[in-house]
């Protein structure tokens, strides 16, 4: 039986496991991507593991979600990131240059490589023909000490596409409609693979619109055979020489298949608040609009903005409509500026934002109490946009260009006999002037640190494990609870040591301050303690208050490995009443727990102020086991990098 494409890259990268599904592999990552929201912390966790250069092949740190500075913090975070990239070898991409996922797929992707982002979106790079998989800064940061990531090898469904889309229906639409038919639950633990006739009409910024979207399926990544479009695409950008030609075998064996007919395809909208309640924009035809936001990583390319512009050209925006633009990239930006399409967007009404994330990720344009918003962009959450009240409806730029001129949620197809045809560029205006290559004299290079960037909290060797019980919380406590992260709080994303003073106050205000009295200690939690997001600061921050082991009656998934992850012992009682013993400041003691925790599953803990004896387990695998022994996962990377 041949392989998927899929298949093909795994084994090519293949450190660690066998590519049976379901089972854990470790795979060779050859390239990161950060951004600035979450790569702050990704470089001060690479620098706490005192690796001189990446060990990639090529890293870059863009900076395209908090643009605004309308304080120090931001500004400070660019200025760190801009620094700490030019000493440890990574590339910097200054603000302005565009958004990290379109601008990778244009300047840095490769096909058939593997590409590990700290940002949900990066699946995007699998429009080129990569491995391209969103995580967490520290996984990113692992990567790029050269430590192997680890996926729970994936199901591959394949996405046969036939025929070819008609005008006005985009490459928006084809995402939108496997959303609708899969839902935003439909992609967990799979990747999706698009094949057939149908892929050989669509450009890589096109196909990068669909794997971008991907990643609302839940799905681990998307990927587009490289093919001649690939070979177009990167001749144009002046990088043929790291084309690959790479397709699927054709008997590959796929877990799942599904058949999309182009040409059957129509306009479709998400409406809100989920990008998956998705429906035929004909049949939501008339809802007023009040905002149009055209642009993110999804809908930024040439061709989109480039349809935009001639559907609006000689024409006026809707009195009633505010339109808002943001070019993906600087390349775009200048393209449009170039061949005259950015006046036209001016002059028919368009506000023009600098090339970033912008409204999407809620820095700028919230819309109006109650208002309605179009949007290119590939989320549509409650309050995502900056006003709760606010209903935004995904589309494509084609559907949201010929609503900002009539006002209302209209059809693209009804402008059928406009031409709005636009042929990919035989050549890109390339300009990487934006892009700052790594320094030569790295030793030479200072790291430049704001107030507001505190070193990293490293937890030490695990030799002893005693201490108070600091805290003592009931069920269901969620990442929210444990590191609070609401707007006054999240520009200390790079200060763990002010964002500590926080840690689990919705539950006990003191605790902050009783934990560092005390030097740390133990917290006591009863099921799914940690449940909610991959909050990595809901570990760092007890990290940071001395924090050696939490016992709970049960964890919720994520939480539990982030705690592995900064060696906080994650423990579970074996008798659940034994959790009704003990009360805040009883001492605890794990003996010889170096011993304990090397050899076995079950660990004895000692409440030395009640004489009592407690069993909890310890559910990790042997490598989680090391990490733990060696006071974390960067920890662990330090000593395999030593060796
Ligand atoms: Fe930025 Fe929105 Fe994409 S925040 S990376 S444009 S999903």
């Amino acid at each position: 039986m041949g392989l998927t494409l899929t298949e093909k890259i795994l084994k090519a990268h293949l450190v660690e496991g066998e590519l049976i599904r379901g089972n854990e592999i470790g795979i060779r990552i050859d390239q990161t991507l950060t951004q600035d929201s979450t790569g702050t912390m990704a470089y001060l966790q690479f620098e706490a593991m005192d690796i001189d250069t990446v060990r990639t092949k090529c890293s870059v740190a863009y900076i395209d979600h908090n643009m605004l500075q309308q304080g120090f913090e931001n500004a400070d975070d660019h200025k760190y990131i801009q620094t700490v990239a030019y000493k440890h070898g990574i590339y910097f991409s200054k603000p302005g240059n565009g958004i990290c996922h379109q601008v990778h797929v244009e300047r840095f992707g490769i096909p058939g490589q593997t590409l590990l982002g700290s940002d949900s979106h990066t699946p995007t790079g699998g429009g080129i023909g990569m491995i391209a998989i969103g995580a967490g800064g520290l996984d990113v940061a692992v990567a790029m000490g050269g430590g192997t990531y680890y996926i729970t090898m994936p199901h591959v469904v394949n996405i046969e596409l036939t025929g070819k889309l008609r005008p006005f229906v985009s490459a928006k639409d084809i995402i939108l409609e496997v959303l609708r038919r899969l839902s935003v639950k439909g992609g967990v633990g799979k990747v999706i693979e698009y094949t057939g006739e149908g892929i050989k009409h669509l450009t890589v910024p096109e196909r990068a619109t669909i794997t971008n979207m991907g990643a609302e399926l839940g799905a681990t990544t998307s990927i587009f055979p490289s093919d001649e479009v690939t070979e177009r695409f990167l001749k144009a950008q002046d990088r043929a020489e790291v084309f690959t030609k790479l397709m699927p075998d054709n008997d590959a064996a796929y877990d799942e298949k599904i058949v999309i007919h182009l040409d059957e395809l129509e306009p479709l909208v998400a409406l809100p608040h989920s990008p998956d309640l998705v429906k035929a924009v004909k049949e939501v035809a008339g809802q007023k609009v009040d905002q149009i936001a055209i642009g993110s990583c999804t809908n930024g390319s040439y061709l989109d903005l480039m349809r935009v512009a001639k559907i609006l050209k000689g024409k006026t925006i809707h009195p009633e409509v505010s339109l808002v633009i943001s070019p993906g990239s600087k390349q775009v930006l200048t393209m449009l500026a170039q061949n005259g399409a950015l006046a036209d967007l001016v002059a028919a009404g368009a506000r023009i934002l600098e090339s970033g994330c912008g409204p999407c990720i809620g820095m700028g344009q919230a819309p109006a109490t109650d208002a309605v918003s179009l949007r290119t962009f590939n989320r549509n959450f409650k309050g995502r946009c900056g006003t709760t009240s606010a209903s935004v409806y995904l589309v494509s730029p084609e559907t949201a260009a010929v609503s900002a001129l009539t006002g209302v949620l209209t059809s693209p197809l009804e402008n059928g006999d406009l031409d709005i045809a636009v042929e990919m560029p035989q050549t890109f205006v390339v300009n990487d002037n934006m892009v700052i290559k790594p320094s030569e004299h790295p030793e030479t290079v200072e790291v430049v640190r704001g107030p507001n960037i505190k070193p990293f909290p490293l937890n030490t060797v695990l030799e002893t494990c005693e201490g108070k019980v600091l805290i003592k919380v009931g069920d269901n406590i969620t990442t929210d609870h444990i590191m609070p992260s609401n707007a006054s709080l999240l520009p200390f994303r790079s200060n763990v040591p002010y964002l500590a003073n926080f840690c689990l106050a919705p539950c006990d205000l003191e605790f902050p301050k009783r934990a560092i009295e005390q030097g740390g200690g133990m917290i006591v939690g009863g099921d799914n303690y940690g449940q909610g997001s991959s909050r990595e600061h809901a570990a760092l921050a007890p990290l940071q208050l001395g924090i050696k082991a939490v016992i709970t009656k049960s964890f919720a998934r994520m939480h539990k490995a982030n705690l592995i992850n900064s060696g906080i012992l994650p423990l579970v009682f074996e008798n659940p009443k034994d959790y009704e013993t003990i009360e805040v400041m009883d001492e605890l003691e794990i003996p010889e727990v170096k011993k304990q925790v090397a050899g076995k599953e079950r660990l004895t803990v000692i409440n030395k102020t009640k004489n009592l004896t407690y069993t909890v387990k310890l559910e990790v695998s042997d490598r989680e086991r090391k990490m733990l022994l060696l006071g974390g996962k960067i920890n662990r990377i330090k000593e395999l990098a030593k060796r």
